[in-house]
């Protein structure tokens, strides 16, 4: 393995590839951007000039988010907000409003998910998933769009998707299901809303592993062996190549770009062939026992 290079690590986080004021007197309003890859990429925003509205329901991570973004000298607003609540979301934005101004720019990035077999899986497992990652995206998605076309202003949305959007993802049927409807959202609102001067965009992360990981998630990389040789970069993604790739989405340069869905993963989603190593089922990767109807 020691002649394989992989794809070259990125510059270290703190630089940017962007003009430094590209986000100057811009407010990014972003969802879940308290922890993780939410986070680092409110964090690019912040680096280019942004202030940052950071939205989510827990309150540690509204404090982790606002420390990280106040570290970085930029302006930042944390609300409470759970974007399954349309009522919740306006009133963020107002108050994101009365802070900074409209937000140019949405970051659709909370999410929900967790390893369970489909057949294991409650009706109300299936619609916390799709109602945070679909309808939530959605009800941000309109909020912003909504207070734009009233107020006659451009702006730009990137939502944060998953390649299984694509493949399918056996082991997270209700998150794979969402993001494709995330991905299908991304083109309905480009064409309904370019007329009125908004850009919508979504952005794929591959596997990009961070210290907020949910256990549930955690635990289902952990069951498997060493990330980075197993991804065709020989390497996973580093945080900050993320956020570069939103910023670049949501900037001047990047305004005739939209519809589009920009995957940050190595090609990793592409490693597909006809001879795949064999068959596991989701229970055995799980190491679960056989299913019962009252499991
Ligand atoms: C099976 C589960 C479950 C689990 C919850 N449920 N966890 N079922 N296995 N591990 C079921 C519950 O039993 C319940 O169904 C229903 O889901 C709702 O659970 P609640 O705890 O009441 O929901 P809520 O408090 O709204 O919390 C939402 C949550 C939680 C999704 C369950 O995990 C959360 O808040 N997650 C936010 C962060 C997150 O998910 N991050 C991951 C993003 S990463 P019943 O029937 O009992 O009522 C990502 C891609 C990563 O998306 C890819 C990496 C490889
Ligand atoms: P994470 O740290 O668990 O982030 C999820 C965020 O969503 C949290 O900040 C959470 O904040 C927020 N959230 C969840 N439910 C919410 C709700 N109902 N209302 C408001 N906010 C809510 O996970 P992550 O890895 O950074 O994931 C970020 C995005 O990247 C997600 O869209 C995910 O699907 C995508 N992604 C990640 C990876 C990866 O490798 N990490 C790979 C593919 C795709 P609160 O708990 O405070 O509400």
């Amino acid at each position: 393995m020691s002649d394989l290079i992989g794809l070259p690590g990125p510059p270290p986080v703190g630089e940017t590839a962007l003009p430094a004021d590209t986000f100057a007197d811009v407010s990014v309003f972003v969802t879940g951007g308290g922890t993780g890859l939410g986070k680092a990429i409110a964090s690019e925003f912040a680096r280019l000039g942004a202030s940052i509205v950071i939205a989510s329901r827990k309150e540690e991570h509204l404090a982790s988010g606002k420390d990280a973004m106040e570290a970085l000298g930029a302006p930042v607003l944390a609300v409470a907000c759970d974007i399954r609540e349309p009522d919740a979301i306006s009133a963020t934005f107002d108050e994101a409003e009365k802070t900074f101004g409209l937000p140019g720019v949405l970051v659709n990035n909370a999410a929900a998910n967790f390893p369970v077999p489909a057949e294991d899986m409650s009706p109300n497992a299936w619609r916390t998933v799709v109602d945070i990652t679909l309808n939530g995206t959605f009800l941000c998605a309109r909020e912003f769009g909504r207070r734009h076309l009233t107020a006659g202003t451009p702006g730009s949305i990137v939502n944060v998707g998953a390649s299984y959007a694509w493949t399918g993802g056996p082991g997270f049927a209700h998150s794979a299901a969402a993001k494709a409807g995330v991905k299908n959202l991304t083109e309905s609102l480009a064409v309904e809303w370019g007329p009125y001067g908004i850009q919508v965009n979504a952005l794929v992360p591959g596997l990009f592993p961070h210290e907020d990981m949910t256990a549930d998630i955690r635990g289902s990389l952990d069951r498997t062996s060493d990330k980075d040789p197993c991804q065709p970069a020989m390497r996973v993604g580093q945080r900050q190549e993320l956020g570069w790739a939103a910023t670049f989405l949501a900037s001047p340069y990047a305004r005739f770009i939209s519809g589009h869905t920009l995957v940050v993963d190595g090609a990793n989603w592409q490693r597909r062939t006809l001879t795949n190593p064999p068959v596991t089922t989701v229970r055995e990767q799980m190491g679960k026992g056989p299913f019962t109807a009252d499991s």
